[in-house]
């Protein structure tokens, strides 16, 4: 789907196929709204009067074949009657996006020339892009109501210019969603540690530099921590690094995202059971939205120091995989007791977030993993869970998690936690008891970080969504992205 903005405001009457108008939520009509309710003889009014479109808030009403004009299909559009933020603005889009989709329109007339902030007209047809998006890469016969890739979208705004430069901010955010949900929806035959290294690679073309580090060298530097999880895999484990070096002060201490990519997730010898396995293609889902936050930030040149690190790993059965009860050595030197094989992410980011911490000094580190299923049963699909040893940092990400729409709830961390996984033998093992599974998940991380302020997300209960919702389709959501590209906004970056 390609947008292009004009300031060439057509007559309503000459536009053909799909336009939208909008109506504010006390009932009063954009200008353009006006004049195709001229033209259809008051239809808008009326509709409204009947409270058939209230006119609320990303409310939609569809009128095909308008009289008095050449439009096939005109789609009325609430904007409400609060002031609007650049998220409502973006939603807004994307209940646009959801309406065209259900006619099979894919692509319109968007008649936004009354709308004074070119923020939120960008934003707004960004929210058509995101809610449009759809992965439709192994489907072989076109389906007409799936495939939203295609179609052009003309945005008329009174200013062209300014609303194509708020567009390059809208559109970063898009596109960096849109490489996390790709990465999540591939199967894991195809998107393996090292596939996944070389779509990485591509991030270089934004300026990102990347580095992919193999096993020997991962062996080198002494992950024993993450290399146990992969050693059942016929797949070579990676970790690779992503720098984005856009402050002013190349040396300044950059933020810092950690995410979990286990391709796939079989549980190893502790093996899951079959029902439901298939999801497990998702357990990248850390790893993915590092990934979109990287292409997020370059493709909008943030003023900002960003270092992505993800760690690669497939966890299979196998007689050479680790077994439970194994001891590895991780890279801080501290032991760990393998108690189950399928408590695997924390072994990987353990040594990514010593790695983080001592190659680059972070100002902050965010890991965001699909930890533990616990955190779906605390939170459901709604919040991720947030664990932090930082009060800012927590109402930083909160904050930020809010002005996106994106849902978020802190958990606790506490040193009675923590003695749940006390070892016989080891340092720590990597399971806690029965209870509060994701706070002892989040305490292990913690035995690996330093006083820096750091957090750790658990994305396993948002990754993938069971329906759609405003901007996005069932699937990958590609949570995340958003929030963590306003924290660095907001928080690493000049306020503009
Ligand atoms: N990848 C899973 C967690 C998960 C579950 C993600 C459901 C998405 C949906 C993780 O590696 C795992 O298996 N965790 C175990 C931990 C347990 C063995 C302590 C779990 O949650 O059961
Ligand atoms: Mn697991
Ligand atoms: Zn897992």
């Amino acid at each position: 789907m390609t947008i292009m903005f004009s300031d060439a405001a057509p007559a309503i009457t000459e536009i053909g196929g799909t336009a939208v108008v909008f109506v504010a939520g006390d009932g009063t009509l954009s200008k353009a709204a006006t004049a195709a309710d001229d033209a259809m003889g008051g239809a808008i009014r009326r509709a409204f009067n009947a409270k058939k479109f209230k006119a609320k808030h990303g409310d939609t009403i569809a009128f095909p074949f308008p009289a008095g004009m050449k439009i096939d299909k005109l789609i009325a559009a609430g904007t409400g009657t609060d002031p609007q933020t650049a998220t409502d603005a973006r939603r807004l889009g994307g209940k646009i996006g959801a309406a065209l989709g259900k006619m099979g329109a894919s692509s319109a007339t968007i008649l936004a020339a009354d709308m004074d902030d070119p923020t939120h007209i960008a934003e707004m047809a960004a929210g058509i892009r995101l809610r449009r998006y759809a992965f439709t890469k192994y489907k072989t016969k076109a389906d007409a109501k799936s495939d939203h890739g295609e179609g052009n979208i003309t945005v008329i705004a009174a200013d062209k210019a300014k609303a194509e430069a708020a567009f390059i901010d809208a559109n970063a955010l898009a596109e960096g969603t849109f490489f996390t949900r790709d990465l999540v929806s591939e199967p894991a035959n195809i998107l393996y540690p090292d596939s996944f290294a070389e779509r990485l690679e591509t991030l270089a073309d934004h300026g990102v530099e990347v580095v992919v580090l193999d096993e020997k060298q991962l062996e080198e530097i002494g992950m024993g921590s993450l290399l146990c999880v992969g050693l059942g895999s016929e797949r070579e484990s990676k970790v690779v690094v992503m720098k984005w070096n856009g402050a002013d002060d190349a040396n300044a201490a950059p933020f810092c995202a950690v995410g979990k990519g286990v391709t796939f997730d079989t549980g190893g010898i502790s093996i899951k059971p079959a029902g439901g396995m298939e999801e497990m293609t998702m357990d990248m889902g850390g790893a993915g939205v590092v990934s979109g936050l990287m292409k997020t930030v370059a493709m909008r040149k943030a003023k900002a120091n960003v270092v992505g690190i993800v760690g690669l790993v497939e966890n299979m059965p196998d007689g050479k995989a680790t077994r439970p009860g194994d001891i590895v050595t991780s890279l801080s030197g501290q032991t760990i007791e393998v108690i189950n094989t399928d408590a695997e992410g924390r072994l990987v980011l353990a040594d990514l977030l010593t790695y983080a911490q001592r190659e680059f000094k972070p100002a902050a580190t965010v890991n965001l993993a699909t930890l533990t299923g616990a955190i779906i049963i605390a939170l459901g699909n709604l919040n991720a869970g947030l664990f932090s040893n930082s009060d800012a940092l927590s109402e930083q990400l909160a904050d930020a998690a809010k002005a996106e729409g994106e849902g978020i709830w802190r958990l606790p961390l506490s040193k009675e936690y923590d003695d749940l996984i006390k070892s016989s033998l080891a340092d720590m093992k990597n399971t806690g008891g029965r209870g509060a599974g994701s706070i002892t998940a989040a305490q292990f991380l913690q035995r690996f970080v330093d006083d820096s302020p750091w957090a750790h997300i658990d994305i396993a209960g948002v990754t993938l969504s069971k329906e759609a919702k405003p901007l996005y389709p069932k699937g990958a959501s590609g949570w995340g992205v958003a929030t963590l590209n306003r924290l660095v906004r907001d928080i690493f970056e000049p306020s503009a």
